[in-house]
């Protein structure tokens, strides 16, 4: 029977989506989906030249599948993600004006903060769950550091944003509750672009009123916009690496043994190329395209799979090992191109943080993962509970 491949399907998508991609990359390059509408790459040569042409791969449409999500609106509430060029270089311009790698290098000490208060206080507990403890408070926290969110302010933010990206067993929809949440979450970033108008600060809201090139700069809309993207975009997606990282070390005590030899960095690289959270990105064809030998009409919606690019032999040998030590330089898990995740180098940041600070304050670890959860999300993989107790220095 030939290979079948459905997102939705929790088994064969979020507990082990891995034999699937191997047989889409080997048996089915161009795969489709009638149910879904949709057809599938996974090869890294087509992964990775599908973000590079934007041209042809629109994300007009958004990067999700999700009916909701889906379509042209997709940019009132996921900003310049759902846009092409020139659109899309000129918001990705404006924004790095403020989002510079010098604001977020400077973080650092405040990341560090963070994660010591997470940690110690689950630390003091003896067994906790590293998702819920840690590693998901964490990026919200950040993410309302960089932009200015008042401290009284950050339980309630990440309680929102908890509860806009919640999804009931069963659907991919949005509930009621989690539409409220993203209409609070949104009021709360309008309140604080409208406090910056009167009051500067030292925070990205601030630098965002502030940017301009050539004449032009952001609206209030298209900021609120961009800081609802940087909660959706940037929350889950380092929460789930955290976990993963952990959970994969877990699985491979050679490796485990290797990470607390010092070596923090390849751990991140690796989990990030072996069980990446971001997976699958969405495109819609602008014109007749034809890929493998078949002819696809425009305005075919096309799933790019990294997480099965990041497998692929052709580029990684022994692709299907999980090696802190190799090289990882054609990862294709923050995408290509003009997409390229502009949040790369604080995801990074706040991984080698928190795992930095494990391996500092702990002698090693173990994980009850059956009394964990899997997230039940086809864009996002990972954890959404994972008990860990650990062992004393
Ligand atoms: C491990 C963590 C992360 C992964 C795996 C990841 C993955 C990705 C991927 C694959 C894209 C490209 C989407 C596309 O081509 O359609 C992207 C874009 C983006 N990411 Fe990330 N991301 C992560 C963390 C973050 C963080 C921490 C932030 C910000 C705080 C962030 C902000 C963004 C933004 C703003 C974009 C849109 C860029 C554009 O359209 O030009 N991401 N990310």
């Amino acid at each position: 029977m030939g290979v079948e491949f459905n997102p939705y399907d929790f088994v064969q998508a979020d507990a082990d989506p891995y034999p699937v991609y191997a047989r889409l990359r080997e048996e089915a390059p161009l795969y489709r989906s009638e149910e879904l509408d949709f057809w599938a790459l996974s090869r890294h040569a087509d992964v990775v030249s599908a973000f590079r042409d934007a041209t042809r791969f629109s994300s007009a449409n958004g990067p999700l599948l999700e009916q909701r999500a889906w379509g042209p609106q997709a940019r009132k509430a996921m900003s310049f993600i759902a846009m092409d060029p020139p659109e899309h270089t000129r918001m990705r311009r404006l924004v790095s004006r403020a989002f510079t790698p010098r604001r977020i290098a400077e973080l650092e000490t405040g990341i560090r903060a963070i994660a010591r208060r997470h940690l110690e206080a689950a630390l003091e507990r003896g067994e906790f769950d590293l998702v819920t403890d840690i590693a998901a408070p964490l990026p919200t926290d950040v993410i309302s550091e960089l932009v200015g969110v008042p401290e009284a302010d950050r339980p309630e933010l990440r309680r929102l944003a908890d509860a806009a990206l919640h999804r009931e067993p069963g659907t991919q929809e949005i509930s009621q509750e989690g539409a409220t949440a993203l209409l609070e979450l949104v009021g709360h970033f309008a309140e604080i672009v409208a406090d910056r108008h009167r009051h500067r600060r030292d925070d990205l809201a601030s630098a965002l009123l502030d940017a301009a090139v050539d004449e032009s700069s952001l609206t209030d809309e298209e900021i609120i916009a961009f800081l609802h993207l940087l909660v959706g975009a940037g929350n889950e997606t380092t929460a789930n690496l955290l976990g993963n990282a952990v959970y994969w070390a877990w699985r491979h005590p050679d490796q485990r043994a290797k990470a607390f030899d010092g070596r923090v960095a390849g751990w991140v690289e690796e989990t990030l190329r072996y069980d990446t959270p971001a997976p699958t990105q969405l495109r819609t064809l602008t014109e007749d395209v034809e890929l493998h030998g078949t002819r696809l009409t425009a305005g075919s919606r096309i799933m790019l799979l990294p997480g099965a690019a990041n497998r692929d032999p052709r580029v990684f040998e022994r692709a299907e090992e999980y090696d802190l030590d190799r090289d990882t330089a054609e990862m294709a898990s923050f995408g290509s191109g003009p997409h390229f995740c502009l949040g790369a180098a604080l995801a990074r940041l706040e991984a080698r943080i928190v795992l930095e600070e494990i391996v500092d304050r702990v002698a090693d670890y173990d994980l009850n993962p059956s009394a964990g959860r899997r997230r039940q999300s086809i864009h996002i993989r990972g954890f959404a509970s994972l008990p860990m107790t650990v062992t004393a220095p």
